[in-house]
C-alpha cells in the first residue's frame, strides 16, 4: 500500500497544488479532507494556469479520481461555478472521475453573511478570514445542526434540517439586528442544484476501501498549513479544521494506518495572509522583494500576503506535530538575488531563549527571532531539474534547513510550471 498525505507546513500557500498536481502522475486516486473555497490551489501546466479551490489538483490529469471526502465544507454553489469554470479549460469533470461524500457539510448563504458581520464587527481584533463562511459552517457541523450533501435527497427532510439550522442562526442574527433569513427561498434554491450535486455523491469511505483493496495509490491533498490548524496553530488566528496529516484519515472516512508517507510542502522562506503573529515577518524592502518575485497574491482573496525569513523552529514544530516524514521545499528561486539569507533558529522570550513557538498568542507577539545567516547565491535557479546543477550557495542552505528541521528534503520545486521539480526521493517508493 502506498499513500501519501500532502500538506502544508507553515500558514498555507506553500505551493500545495503545485506539488500534488506534480505527483499526482503517479496516484490513481486524489482526496481533499478539510478546509472549504477557502483553499486556493495553483497548477501552472505548460503556461496554462488552473486555480483551484474545491476540486482536488488531480482534477486536470485524465483517468484519475478526485474525491471531495467528509471533512470538507462545501458551497454547492462555489463548487458548481469551479466545475464550470475548469471545464471551460478543457478538463472534463463527470460522475466517473469525481465523486464528493454523502456526509460532507454544506456551506449556505448565512454561514458566509455571518463570517462577514463577525469580520466587520470586530474590527481591528478580525482574523482576517477569507470571507467564505468556513468558521461559521464548521461550528454548525459540530453544533449537530448542520446540512449535509445527503439531505439534498429529499425535500421534506431537507425543510426540517432548515428549520433547525435557522432556528439557531436567526436568533442570533436577531440579536445582532440583522434582517432574518427565509427558510421557503433558499430551500428552493438548494432543491434546484440538489440534482447537480447528488450525481457526485457517494459514501466516500466505502469507495476509498474499494480503492484500496484494488491497490490503488491515493493521493491526499490537505489544504492551509499546520500553522492555521484550530488546535495547533497560532490559536485564534487559524481557520476552523484540523490542517494535520490525521485529518486526512478522518476527513475521508479511512484509518490512520492507510497513510504510509506525509509530505510536508514548505517554502523557502515564510508568508502569511489575514492577521496573527508572525515572528519573523518582515516589514521591509526584504520583505517586499520576497512579495514581489514571489507573487504573494491571495489565490481567493487578492490579499497582499504577508513575507518573512524561513522559520526553521516553526516549520519543525510542524514536522513534530503533523508526523512529516518528508518535505517539498518550494519557490527556492525567489530567494535568487538574495545577498544574504536568514533562517530563524532560536527565539527569545523574556530574556530567555526557548525552541519552540509558545502557545499563548500574546507570547507569540512578543518573541524575537534569533537567525543564522547564510550566503546567497546570487544566480538563476528557475526551472532547475537536477540537484546538481543547483549552485554551491544554494545546496549549502538547502542541507542546513534539512539539518536544522530534522528531516529530509524529498524534493525542491524551482519554477511554478508542474515540471520544474527536483526529485530526490519518490514518496510513493518509500
Ligand atoms: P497552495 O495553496 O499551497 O497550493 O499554494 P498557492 O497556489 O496558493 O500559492 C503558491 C504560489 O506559488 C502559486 O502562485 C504557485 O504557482 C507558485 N509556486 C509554486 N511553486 C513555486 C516555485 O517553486 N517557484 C515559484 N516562483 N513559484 C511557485
Ligand atoms: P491554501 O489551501 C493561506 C487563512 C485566512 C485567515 C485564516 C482563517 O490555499 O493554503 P478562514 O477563511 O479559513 O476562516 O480564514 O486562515 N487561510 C489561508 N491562508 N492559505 C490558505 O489555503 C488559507 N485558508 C485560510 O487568511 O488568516
Ligand atoms: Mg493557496
Amino acid at each position: 500500500m502506498k499513500n501519501v498525505v500532502v500538506v502544508g507546513s507553515q500558514w498555507g500557500d506553500e505551493g500545495k497544488g503545485k506539488i500534488v498536481d506534480w505527483l499526482s502522475e503517479q496516484a490513481d486516486v486524489v482526496v481533499r479532507f478539510q478546509g472549504g473555497h477557502n483553499a486556493g490551489h495553483t497548477l501552472v501546466i505548460d503556461g496554462i494556469t488552473y486555480k483551484l479551490r474545491l476540486l482536488p489538483s488531480g482534477i486536470v490529469r485524465k483517468n484519475k479520481i478526485s474525491v471531495i471526502g467528509n471533512g470538507v465544507v462545501v458551497d454547492p454553489w462555489a463548487l458548481l461555478e469551479e466545475i464550470e469554470e475548469i471545464t471551460s479549460k478543457g478538463v472534463t469533470i463527470t460522475s466517473e472521475n469525481f465523486m464528493i461524500s454523502e456526509s460532507a457539510n454544506l456551506i449556505l448563504p448565512f454561514h458566509r453573511e455571518m463570517d462577514e458581520i463577525r469580520e466587520d464587527a470586530a474590527g481591528k481584533g478580525k482574523i482576517g478570514t477569507t470571507r467564505r463562511g468556513i468558521g461559521p459552517a464548521y461550528e454548525d457541523k459540530v453544533g449537530r445542526r448542520s446540512i449535509r450533501v445527503m439531505d439534498l435527497r429529499s425535500e421534506k427532510n431537507l425543510d426540517q434540517r432548515l428549520g433547525v439550522v435557522l432556528e439557531h442562526h436567526n436568533a442570533i442574527r436577531k440579536g445582532l439586528g440583522k434582517k432574518i433569513f427565509e427558510k421557503e427561498k433558499l430551500k428552493e434554491e438548494l432543491l434546484n442544484i440538489a440534482p447537480k450535486i447528488l450525481k457526485f455523491s457517494h459514501p466516500v469511505w466505502l469507495k476509498i476501501d474499494k480503492f484500496k483493496r484494488k491497490k490503488m495509490k491515493i493521493l491526499f491533498e490537505g489544504a492551509q498549513g499546520i500553522l492555521l490548524d484550530v488546535d495547533h496553530g497560532t490559536y485564534p488566528f487559524v481557520t476552523s479544521s484540523n490542517t494535520v496529516a490525521s485529518s486526512a484519515a478522518t476527513g475521508s472516512g479511512c484509518g490512520p494506518n492507510s497513510i504510509n508517507y506525509v509530505l510536508g510542502i514548505t517554502k523557502a522562506y515564510t508568508t502569511r495572509v489575514g492577521e496573527g503573529p508572525f515572528p519573523t515577518e518582515l516589514k521591509n524592502e526584504i520583505g517586499e522583494l520576497l512579495g514581489e518575485r514571489g507573487k504573494e497574491f491571495g489565490t481567493v482573496t487578492s490579499r497582499k500576503r504577508r513575507c518573512g525569513w524561513f522559520d526553521g523552529v516553526l516549520v519543525r514544530q510542524s514536522i513534530k506535530i503533523s508526523g512529516i516524514s518528508g518535505i517539498a521545499l518550494t519557490k527556492l528561486d525567489v530567494l535568487d538575488e538574495l545577498d544574504e539569507i536568514k533562517m530563524c533558529v532560536e527565539y527569545e522570550l523574556d530574556g530567555k531563549k526557548i525552541n519552540y513557538l509558545p502557545a499563548a498568542v500574546e507570547d507569540q507577539l512578543k518573541i524575537k527571532p534569533i537567525y543564522k545567516t547564510f550566503l546567497g547565491w546570487k544566480e538563476s535557479t528557475k526551472g532547475i531539474k537536477n540537484f546538481d546543477e543547483l549552485p554551491e550557495n544554494a545546496k549549502k542552505y538547502i542541507f542546513a534547513v534539512e539539518d536544522f528541521i530534522e528531516t529530509k528534503i524529498s524534493s525542491i520545486s524551482t519554477s511554478p510550471e508542474r515540471k520544474d521539480t527536483i526529485l530526490i526521493e519518490n514518496p510513493f517508493e518509500i
